[in-house]
């Protein structure tokens, strides 16, 4: 697929997408949503590729919402898929099965806050501004911000967030647990990229059952979370990467994983 409004380069480990549509603040047109679809299956499919960094092009916006001037004609069934759209995508990043770091430099509101909020670690520049404004234009979010949000931050800081329409400083979003960490704007593709290889030095195996274990325990009990855990756990001995991560800690070397 030809990217209109991406960016999209491939330095392994690390893969980057960047919504490029700067004039308008990076806001996610439909076309944008079907793009970013195509470019996160790229990435999950190529073994080569550890973790994704997600950002927007220039300085003053990650993304800054749903593309408003897409809603004039939008029938209540259109609004309908056109949320599930969003939500599939969102879906897609969660569970990419490799860590998907969003890298946010600036505004991320509406959709922006909702895509941040399905990565799996954000990193924020110190003039980020997050929230859920769209009380303010009669509607509510449609990316999962109902869901996600009170689930990273608590229900009442997410309805304090949701129903004022206000957004919050990186400061506060750091404090709040919005975001992992605050940084200058001039380090921040730099600290998220130190987060990536960090954890590509690492088992892809064990890396993905990681992710997998939170994300689906986190949408049910403790008890089936438990269970899926010990499952992955026990999954994880079967493979080569495990046996070589013990024999190495015991060797007293680095283990060379191969993902296997
Ligand atoms: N959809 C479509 N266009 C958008 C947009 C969005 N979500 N956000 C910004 N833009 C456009 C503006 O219309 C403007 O276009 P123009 O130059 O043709 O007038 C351009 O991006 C620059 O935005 P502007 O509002 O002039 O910048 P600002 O610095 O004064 O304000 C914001 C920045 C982010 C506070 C403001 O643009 C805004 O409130 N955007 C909407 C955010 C929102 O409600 N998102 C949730 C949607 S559900």
């Amino acid at each position: 697929m030809a990217y209109e409004n991406l960016v999209v380069e491939k330095k392994p480990p690390i893969g980057y997408i960047t919504v490029n549509r700067p004039k308008v603040l990076n806001a996610l047109s439909i076309r944008t949503v079907l793009e970013l679809s195509d470019a996160f299956k790229d990435m999950r499919d190529d073994e080569n590729i550890r973790v994704v960094i997600l950002t927007g092009s220039g300085d003053k916006s990650f993304v800054a919402g749903a593309d408003i001037s897409e809603f004039q004609n939008l029938t209540p069934d259109g609004a309908r898929e056109y949320a599930i759209r969003g939500q599939t995508l969102l879906n897609l990043i969660e569970r990419l099965g490799k860590p998907v770091i969003a890298a946010i430099n600036g505004y991320a509101l509406g959709g922006g806050c909702e895509i941040a909020m399905a990565c799996t670690i954000r990193v924020a520049s110190e003039n980020a501004k997050i929230g859920q404004p769209e009380v303010g234009l009669g509607l509510i979010p449609g990316y999962g911000g109902t869901q996600r949000l009170p689930r990273l931050v608590g229900k009442g800081r997410a309805y304090e967030m949701i129903l004022t329409g206000d957004p919050i400083d990186a400061k506060r979003a750091e404090e709040i647990g919005l975001v992992n960490r605050v940084v200058p704007q001039t380090n921040l593709i730099e600290e998220c990229e130190k987060i990536a290889l960090a954890i590509a030095k690492r088992a892809p195996l064990a890396v993905r059952y990681c992710l997998e274990a939170v994300d689906r325990g986190l949408n049910g009990s403790l008890d089936d979370g438990l269970v899926l855990e010990a499952n992955l756990f026990g999954l994880v001995f079967g493979s080569e990467d495990c046996k070589e991560g013990v024999r190495a800690f015991l060797e007293k070397r680095k283990p060379e994983f191969k993902g296997r």
